[in-house]
């Protein structure tokens, strides 16, 4: 694919609150190369969750454009915004949101099954992947059955297994240990660049964005600082 994957221009979006209307997502633009892997970043409320479901297709920017794999979101029939979500984004939220009554493979299976191509090779990819994330042993188990870390792996590969162009994580760590975290996310990190997809991880640890090729900073919902170098990317890891 030439196109890039993905381009932001001049979003911005409105809530109405009832100190009057807020931008939660004021003015921001930028963009994501096939197998870049970008860290946003910000204090709590600057607007990431807002940016991260707007680039799932899950919320309308107010303005601005969102265009992934060079194909604009607004300028399509919702039926083709939801096909282009279910083929195109990956993504896995704070809250796992795994199906309680499936397994660990078969919720990973279940994306493959909603694009129509569950097959004998897609069942043996989604346990390859499962295995790449250390879970060869848990195939099998419901979420329940699983630790937290566990569930965040499987709701990782369940955002990767349908080759998505974009995959959008919102703090994925957030209910790990800091060894299991630094785990998923250097996994991730590998997974992505590998296979040459878009990623964007929204997390408030910074030690994570050492494993990303771009830290983008958010405040009151602008875009205020990115980073591109790996000693400064190492530096803010580090808390310098
Ligand atoms: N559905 C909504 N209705 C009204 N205000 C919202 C809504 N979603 C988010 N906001 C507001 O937008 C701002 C950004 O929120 P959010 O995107 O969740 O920030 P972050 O993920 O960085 O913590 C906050 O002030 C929040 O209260
Ligand atoms: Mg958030």
């Amino acid at each position: 694919m030439s196109a890039l994957a993905l381009e932001v221009r001049d979003v911005i979006k409105t809530f109405e609150s009832d100190s009057g209307p807020i931008n939660a997502v004021d003015g921001v633009s930028f963009r994501v190369d096939h197998g870049e892997f970008v860290a946003l970043v910000g204090p709590s409320g600057s607007g990431k969750t807002t940016m991260l479901s707007i680039l799932a297709a899950l919320l309308t920017p107010s303005s601005g454009q969102v265009l992934i794999d060079g194909q604009d979101l607004a300028r399509m029939s919702e039926t083709r915004r939801v096909a282009l979500r279910r083929e195109k984004i990956g993504f896995t939220f704070q809250s796992n949101n795994l199906i309680p009554f499936l397994t660990a493979a078969e919720n990973v299976e279940f994306m493959l099954r909603l694009n129509g191509n569950l097959d004998k090779a897609g069942k043996m990819r989604s346990r390859e992947l499962l295995a790449r994330l250390g879970l060869a042993d848990r195939l099998n188990n419901l979420p329940n059955q699983m630790s937290g870390g566990q569930q965040q792996r499987v709701a990782i590969a369940r955002a990767l297994i349908h080759a998505p162009t974009v995959v959008l994580a919102d703090e994925p760590t957030a209910s790990l240990d800091t060894e299991r975290a630094f785990q998923v996310v250097r996994t991730f990190s590998a997974l992505i660049h590998e296979n040459n997809r878009a990623g964007i991880i929204v997390t408030h640890d910074l030690r994570m964005v050492q494993y990303c090729d771009r830290v983008l900073q958010m405040r009151d919902g602008k875009l205020v600082k990115e980073l591109s170098g790996k000693p400064e990317i190492l530096a803010l890891a580090k808390g310098e």
